[in-house]
């Protein structure tokens, strides 16, 4: 494939210090190479400069809200740009809110876009329905056009319009939801498959029904967008807000598999690696190892046709 790869540092959009760390670490451990390795073609874009904002008081509850939205405005403007003119985006992350611009980019220049959202979290809160007032938990209400009358008119965020359906979203892994994020899940009937899913059906009828749900003539573009905490804490400790319970290191590599052979995988988003949060090393491989799952390496091997056999 060809691959334009973005690092994203962004931290704005929750309160700790060191997401905007997580391009350089997984740039440290190699991934440009590991893509190309792969047989990839890889086109490194390299990191978006954000600035900060001054005077970017709370919003209500909303927090760095002029900040996030420049941001995530670059964001857009450059997947945008890749997704033109490459056949696979990678963004590196960067706090999750990096998905408004992400989402927004992919979808105005492939407007029929499924995205399959990996996370503990739904990340769908409003502005007026999020206890915290971290964009990183809003990002699908900005780019939801059910949501538009109930997202308000924020400043920053003038560029960003609503260009996916709620009808587009598919969750799995979810275990920890907030009750107004509920809410919309079961109003607008969000297609999600939560860790009990998980036990119940296993991973494989999982992301069958999952794809199928969003997506079932198969022929739509994918967005994924990866939150390293969908994974359970003892594989990705570096995180902000780590849920107990989560994906293990082999259904995090499957649906990644699968997802790789619709072929129709067009932009990955990896978010919410924080280094300076417990073991950033065994996050960082475990990210990796995601990462080329998504962009061709199979567990099962892969067959090199040009090797032949006499
Ligand atoms: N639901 C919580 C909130 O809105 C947590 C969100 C966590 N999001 C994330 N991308 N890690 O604040
Ligand atoms: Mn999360
Ligand atoms: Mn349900
Ligand atoms: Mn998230």
């Amino acid at each position: 494939f060809k691959v334009g790869v973005l690092g994203v540092p962004l931290s704005k959009g929750q309160p700790r210090d060191g997401t905007e760390n997580g391009p350089k670490a997984l740039r440290n451990a190699g991934i440009i190479k590991v893509l190309e390795d792969l047989g990839n073609q890889v086109i490194d874009h390299g990191d978006l400069q954000f600035e900060t904002i001054e005077n970017d008081n709370p919003k209500d509850k909303i927090k760095n809200p002029k900040t996030v939205g420049a941001a995530n405005k670059k964001i857009s403007d450059a997947v945008y740009s890749i997704v033109k003119s490459e056949q696979l985006c990678l963004t590196m992350g960067g706090d999750h809110s990096m998905a408004m611009g992400s989402i927004h980019g992919h979808a105005l220049a492939e407007p029929n876009i499924v995205v399959v959202w990996v996370d503990a979290h739904a990340d769908i809160n409003t502005p007026l329905t999020s206890s915290s007032g971290n964009i990183h938990g809003m990002p699908l209400s900005f780019v939801s056009k059910e949501l538009e009358a109930y997202v308000p008119k924020l400043k920053g965020f003038e560029w960003c319009f609503p260009c996916i359906s709620v009808k587009d979203i598919v969750y799995i892994g979810l275990r920890d939801v907030d009750e107004g994020e509920r809410c919309i899940i079961e109003h607008f009937g969000i297609a999600h498959y939560s860790m009990q899913d998980v036990d119940r059906m296993g991973i494989g009828e999982v992301v069958d029904k999952a794809l199928k749900a969003v997506d079932p003539t198969g022929t739509r573009p994918i967005h994924l967008s990866f939150d390293v905490d969908a994974l359970d804490p003892a594989i990705t400790p570096s995180t902000g807000t780590p849920v107990a319970g989560g994906l293990s290191f082999r259904e995090g590599q499957y649906i990644m598999e699968v997802l790789a052979n619709t072929g129709r995988l067009s932009v990955v988003d990896i978010a919410e690696i924080n280094t300076t949060v417990g073991n950033s090393d065994v996050t960082v491989k475990t990210a990796v190892e995601i990462v080329k799952k998504c962009f061709g390496q199979k567990r099962g091997g892969n067959f090199l046709p040009s090797y032949g056999l006499p």
